[in-house]
Parts: structure tokens; C-alpha cells; sequence
């Protein structure tokens, strides 16, 4: 039965992405101004494969580090971790509008899965105005795939970093020491499930923020209003003069 759907959403792939698209321009329609936008993949459904973009996030978690990125304005942006789209197509939203926005995610990868190819020509449409998008379908704890990612940059730095990939400790902190690497003074990384939960125990993402937290400034995106937050979003703000040395176990 599976495989017969599954079958059947393939060869209906083509419609049912035209069909995503208009839905997603109608919701653009719907929320007009730029500060409604994230909530745009929270209310996009549709057909298929292009079922949902809803982002793995808490609501008043991603609605206010969207809010802090729409007043930075970033123009050089990486995601870790595009899987459904959802908080690619709020960068998209939220950045400059000649930004340059580069997601990476791994092919089935833990923590979400990926996403299939047949969704690569909707999230490109997430590029607005003078925007570049770069999908990179690849390991992100490989160097070579950390070498790509500062090549797509004509001065190889990044404003805006978001961490949102493999949540075990070795995972984050390999993400955080390479991709941090990049990040320019004055610039902002941020990353996510710095909570510690029971719901997920291979998820420790909190271990490593521990420790950043000790060594730089920053602030706590959570949920603390409805007490249902599981997950938490970190924010490291880069100093002027540069991040500084910091000793992991
Ligand atoms: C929690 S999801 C990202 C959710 C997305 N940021 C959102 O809220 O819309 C995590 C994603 O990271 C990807 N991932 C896990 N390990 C990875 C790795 N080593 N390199 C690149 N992507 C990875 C998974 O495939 C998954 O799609």
C-alpha cells in the first residue's frame, strides 16, 4: 500500500508541486508585511511531498530570534539542517535583500531526515529579491563540505549562523569549532534544543552550551511563557574583537 502511494506521489510530483507554490504565494499574499512572514511555513500545507514546511521549532522561540535576525539584517547566512524548509524559508524572509543564504543538510540524516530532491526547486524559491541559495545536500562535519560553504562567500565570513543539524555533543561541537571559524566579529551564531529533555536523550546540544556560555555573551531564546518549551534556542553574540579560545572536553 505504501509503495503504491508512494508510487503515485511520484508521478503526481510535477502537480503536486505547482500546486505548493501557489499555496505558498497566496500565503505571502495573506501575511504581506515582512515581520508576519515567519509564521508563513507554520500554515503551509499542501499535497504529497510538499505536505508541510512547518519548522522543528517552539513558535515564540523562532518568532523571536526571527525577530532579532529582521533587525541585523544579515547579508551572509548559513543554516545547518535544512529538513522541511521551515526556518530556510524565514532566513530567506528575514535577511538582506541581496543576501547570500546557504543550507546544508545530509541526505536522511538523524535528527529529521533530510528532504527529498523533489523539494529543491520550492525551497529555491525562497531567494527573494537579489538573494543567493545554495542547498547543499552534504556531511556537514566534513571539512571539504565546511571548505564549500566559505567559497560561496566573496570574503569567505559569515553574518549569521544557524545550528540546527546533529544534536549529539560530538555532532554540535564540530559544527560549532569549524562553522564558528567563519563567523565575523560582530556576527551572530545561533543554535537550537540547548535544552536538556527527557523526550530525547541522544540530544545534548545543552552540554556544549554549557560550556559556550561560560566564555561568551549570550541570551536565551525559551519559551518560558508557556512552559512547554522542550527545545531552546542559544544565541552567541561575536564579539569585535573575535571569538574567543574556547576549551571543550
Ligand atoms: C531538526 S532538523 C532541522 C530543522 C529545520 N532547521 C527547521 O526547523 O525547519 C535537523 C536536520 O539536520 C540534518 N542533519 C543531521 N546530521 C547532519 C549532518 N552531519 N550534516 C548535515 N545535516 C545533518 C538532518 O538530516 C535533519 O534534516
Amino acid at each position: 500500500m505504501s509503495i503504491l502511494s508512494d508510487i503515485a506521489s511520484t508521478l503526481l510530483t510535477p502537480l503536486h508541486r505547482s500546486l505548493a507554490i501557489k499555496r505558498l504565494r497566496k500565503l505571502e499574499r495573506t501575511f504581506k508585511f515582512v515581520e508576519h512572514r515567519w509564521v508563513v511555513p507554520f500554515a503551509f500545507r499542501s499535497h504529497g511531498f510538499f505536505k508541510g514546511m512547518r519548522p522543528m521549532q517552539d513558535l515564540r522561540e523562532i518568532e523571536m530570534l526571527y525577530r532579532l535576525i529582521l533587525e541585523k539584517k544579515p547579508r551572509h547566512v548559513v543554516e545547518i539542517g535544512t529538513a522541511r524548509g521551515g526556518t530556510l524559508y524565514m532566513w530567506g524572509q528575514a535577511c538582506a535583500d541581496d543576501a547570500i543564504l546557504v543550507s546544508v543538510d545530509l541526505p536522511g540524516g538523524n535528527f529529521g531526515g533530510g528532504y527529498r530532491n523533489c523539494r529543491t526547486p520550492l525551497y529555491q524559491l525562497f531567494a527573494r529579491d537579489k538573494q543567493t541559495l545554495h542547498l547543499l545536500r552534504a556531511d556537514s562535519h566534513a571539512s571539504s563540505t565546511c571548505e564549500h560553504v566559505s567559497t560561496l562567500f566573496d570574503d569567505g565570513k559569515v553574518d549569521f549562523l544557524y545550528i540546527d543539524g546533529d544534536h549529539t555533543y560530538e555532532g554540535v561541537k564540530k559544527d560549532f569549532i569549524q562553522y564558528g571559524k567563519l563567523v565575523r566579529p560582530g556576527g551572530i551564531i545561533a543554535m537550537h534544543d540547548i535544552r536538556k529533555t527527557p523526550v530525547s536523550p541522544e540530544t545534548q546540544v545543552y552540554r556544549l552550551w554549557d560550556q559556550i556560555k561560560q566564555h561568551c555573551q549570550t541570551t536565551e531564546l525559551v519559551n518560558d511563557k508557556d512552559q512547554t518549551s522542550v527545545m531552546g534556542i542559544g544565541v552567541v553574540h561575536i564579539p569585535e574583537t573575535g571569538m574567543p579560545d574556547l576549551d571543550f572536553e
